[in-house]
């Protein structure tokens, strides 16, 4: 049995329970979530998100000892999400992923640290993937793709196989990524279709989708 704390309280952090039930039934060496911990938890502690309790903010693990607990990285948000882990990290966390027993990883695909994939993603031949990475239910990445850490790709997005994406991506709902590169710390919007290389730190959306500036990234 592994002992998990888990980073996020919102709808995301609900969906990785549900996969965790999944992984239960198909196994006897059970994962059990303890708890969670967020920023901006505060006022909620002790708070029950289905039976089990908010801990508090992420400073909370600075009392766990994680000779014992795993931490699994559950905030949608990219930019959320490194926050929480990179203080997570500095108290000592240590993640696990969590992957559907649904999903087809091939075996020679490589993904880094704390990813989280939903139920029937298909990861193809020699893709790579970094550390954080979240994958929403029904998303497919083609052969030879190469994706940075602290991505998040949605629902039903489909990646063409020799795509390049960066860091810190947000791929909306409903996405197609024609083969090409997204810079680091771009955003894709929901449905848009991307048929050419996308700059660092640019929003693109619409059909064939074009290219605008972010005042402030939100995802
Ligand atoms: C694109 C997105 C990031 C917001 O971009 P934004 O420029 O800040 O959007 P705004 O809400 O200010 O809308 C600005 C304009 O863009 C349009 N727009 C918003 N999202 C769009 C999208 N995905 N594709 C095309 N046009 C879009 C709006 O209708 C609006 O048009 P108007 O000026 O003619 O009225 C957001 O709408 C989106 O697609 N997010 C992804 C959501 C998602 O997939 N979540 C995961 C859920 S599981």
């Amino acid at each position: 049995m592994q002992k998990v704390i888990l980073l996020g309280g919102g709808g995301f952090a609900r969906e990785v329970l549900e996969i965790i039930e999944v992984i239960n039934k198909n196994t006897d060496n059970k994962i059990m979530p303890i708890g969670f911990v967020y920023d901006g938890a505060g006022k909620e502690t002790g708070k029950l998100i289905h039976d089990i309790p908010v801990l508090g903010e992420v400073s909370y693990l600075k009392n766990i000892d994680f000779s014992e607990v795993r931490l699994i990285a559950a905030v949608g948000r990219s930019v959320w999400r490194r926050k929480m882990v990179e203080e997570a990290k500095k108290l000592g966390g240590k993640f696990i992923s969590i992957v559907h027993p649904s999903v087809i990883l091939s075996k020679w695909a490589k993904i880094g640290d704390g990813a989280i994939i939903q139920r029937l993603c298909g990861i193809m031949p020699e893709v790579v993937i970094g550390d954080f990475f979240v994958s929403n239910a029904y998303v497919g990445i083609g052969h030879d793709s190469i994706i940075g850490d602290y991505v998040h790709i949605n629902p039903h997005v489909s990646i063409a196989g020799g795509t390049v994406i960066g860091n810190d991506v947000f791929i909306g709902v409903r996405a197609t990524v024609l083969t090409c590169k997204i810079g680091d710390g771009a955003v894709i919007g929901a449905c848009a279709l991307i048929t050419k290389d996308v700059p660092a730190n640019m929003l693109a959306k619409g059909i064939p989708a074009k290219f605008y500036k972010m005042d402030e990234k939100k995802y």
